[in-house]
């Protein structure tokens, strides 16, 4: 029957099944719901930036190369005849005149500006890598609300100077903008999941947390649509396309000054009885706060009577080493799986395969990626191949590396090293987000599609770590999960004494 039925029904949706259980109605308030779609608005422009920069390459390479004097030579020369938004071939005459001055004479070395294209796609996660680390304590320091209302001004700053960017040296405008935009979502892809958590009812904690991969992959489909030429991915309308996220982050302030502060925040780090239980009524509705609020006291107990841990103790105390491992391993399986190689580059990555549209591949990738979130060559086949090859690729990662590294660190450390192991599990991903954004480039220049070996190779050593040593967290309290580590150490522990032994006998 049904019910025998329900258990391999939210097996198949994997981390998903609890997205379905939040539409059950009783748990489900206006402000919660008003709460939660306005943080998770960090998360898609999070997304929005991060595949903005994948359909306009050619577009905006083409204009980096006329205001840097470079005539690219056959890599980018589509168009000899030198239409605007097209490189002139070398030595063409004739032609439409640059827009700034180029010296023909200037070598014309396709690296430069790989390296300023690479750069301006990379150093979003720069940005995204610093300001992660300093997550915990804006958190704290300015509230939950406030952090994000404050976090907002960085992106829209870093929008304007994309938006802008035609009018001065556009490619240090980019890449000031994109690095003050990944400023922007390096906090907020901390604050985000902090906040939501917090004033999630704890059945469904871990299906609000899914949304923040929903919204990602929203995002990054909002770009990619609005990246075909015809809608702004062109010569005229990419500042736009690039700065359109700025809109969200208004939306996002607005609404956020309707948004109750955490309870939990109130309550734990003020001790503001009164405004917590306030707000707690505001989120939950008619329930009865008084359960809410013992388990806050519990929590509250269990902070005092738990010391603040540094990130310099998560790493030196043994207590900590395989919770950290986990942490820091799912966030490099994650990033270094290649998601984002394709996320920033699949039109060249579908051009270079020999598909037509090419940013219409990509907008493919990007719906496969929505709707798994919710639930090269000569040949011409092969581009077909390329194609399902992508589509497969994102269908996988949709249902495991990409929402659980989101959640599952706050679920390895107790209050005390929490902030701490979110920081360094933030920063790592940001790190090997950046080095994939940086490097893809050039190693596919180098290897060809023997690239994508390499994320394979390790995507098998990232599937054996995670079968032998992340453990379940799922329906587990912190002290089980505890448990379920110190006994993975034990049984390590016991294998070394034994193959020591076997070794002296052998001897
Ligand atoms: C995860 C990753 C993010 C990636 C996204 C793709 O959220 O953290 O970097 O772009 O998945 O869906």
């Amino acid at each position: 029957g049904w019910d025998a039925a329900l258990p391999h029904f939210w097996a198949l949706l994997g981390p998903y099944d609890e997205v379905v259980l939040c539409f059950l109605p009783q748990h489900l308030t206006g402000t919660l719901v008003l709460s939660v779609f306005t943080a998770v608005l960090g998360f898609f422009q999070y997304g929005y930036s991060l595949g903005v920069i994948n359909a306009p390459q050619k577009v905006i390479e083409a204009h980096y190369g006329r205001v840097l004097g470079i005539v690219s030579p056959d890599r980018y020369a589509t168009n000899a005849s030198g239409e605007d938004g097209t490189f002139l071939q070398a030595g063409t005459e004739g032609t439409l005149p640059p827009l700034t001055d180029i010296s023909e004479d200037l070598a014309t070395s396709p690296h430069i500006l790989t390296m300023y294209w690479s750069l301006s796609v990379s150093v979003f996660a720069i940005g995204g890598m610093v300001s992660s680390f300093t997550v915990g304590w804006i958190g704290d320091r300015l509230g939950r609300v406030k952090a994000m209302l404050v976090v907002n001004v960085l992106s829209i700053a870093g929008n304007l100077l994309m938006g802008l960017a035609k009018f001065g040296p556009s490619h240090i405008l980019i890449i000031s903008g994109r690095a003050v935009t990944g400023l922007y979502c390096g906090l907020s892809s901390g604050l985000v999941p902090m906040y939501v958590s917090e004033v999630s009812p704890t059945a469904l904690r871990g299906a609000l947390g899914t949304l923040h991969q929903l919204a990602i992959v929203t995002g990054i489909l909002f770009s990619q649509v609005l990246g075909l030429d015809f809608l702004l991915g062109n010569d005229e309308m990419w500042p736009l396309l690039l700065g359109l996220s700025g809109v969200a982050a208004l939306l996002q302030f607005f609404l956020l000054l309707l948004c109750p502060e955490s309870p939990r925040y109130l309550y734990i780090k003020l001790g503001k009885v009164e405004e917590a239980k306030k707000n707690l009524k505001r989120l939950r509705g008619n329930c009865d706060p008084m359960k809410e609020i013992e388990e806050m006291e519990k929590e509250k107990q269990e902070a005092a009577s738990e010391k603040k841990v540094s990130i310099k103790q998560l790493f030196t105390s043994s207590k900590y080493r395989q919770a950290v491992i986990v942490a820091l391993m799912v966030q490099i399986s994650q990033q270094f799986s290649g998601i984002n190689a394709i996320f920033y580059y699949s039109t060249n990555i579908f051009e270079r395969a020999g598909v037509e549209q090419p940013v219409y591949a990509t907008i493919g990738v990007g719906v496969v990626n929505t709707v798994f979130t919710v639930i090269s060559s000569q040949f011409a086949w092969m581009s077909y191949v390329s194609m399902v090859a992508i589509f497969l690729f994102v269908i996988f990662f949709e249902v495991g590396p990409g929402p659980i590294p989101w959640f599952i660190v706050a679920e390895l450390f107790s209050q005390g090293p929490r902030p701490a192991a979110i920081a360094v599990a933030g920063f790592c991903n940001w790190a090997c987000n950046f080095i994939v954004g940086m490097c893809f480039q050039y190693i596919a220049d180098l290897c060809g599609p023997y690239v994508f070996v390499i994320f394979a190779g390790l995507l098998l050593v990232f599937f054996l770590f995670a079968y032998f040593k992340v453990p379940e967290t799922k329906g587990k309290s912190f002290e089980e999960i505890a448990a379920a580590f110190r006994r993975k150490k034990l049984s390590a522990k016991a294998m070394t004494e034994l193959q020591d032994l076997r070794r002296s006998e052998e001897a």
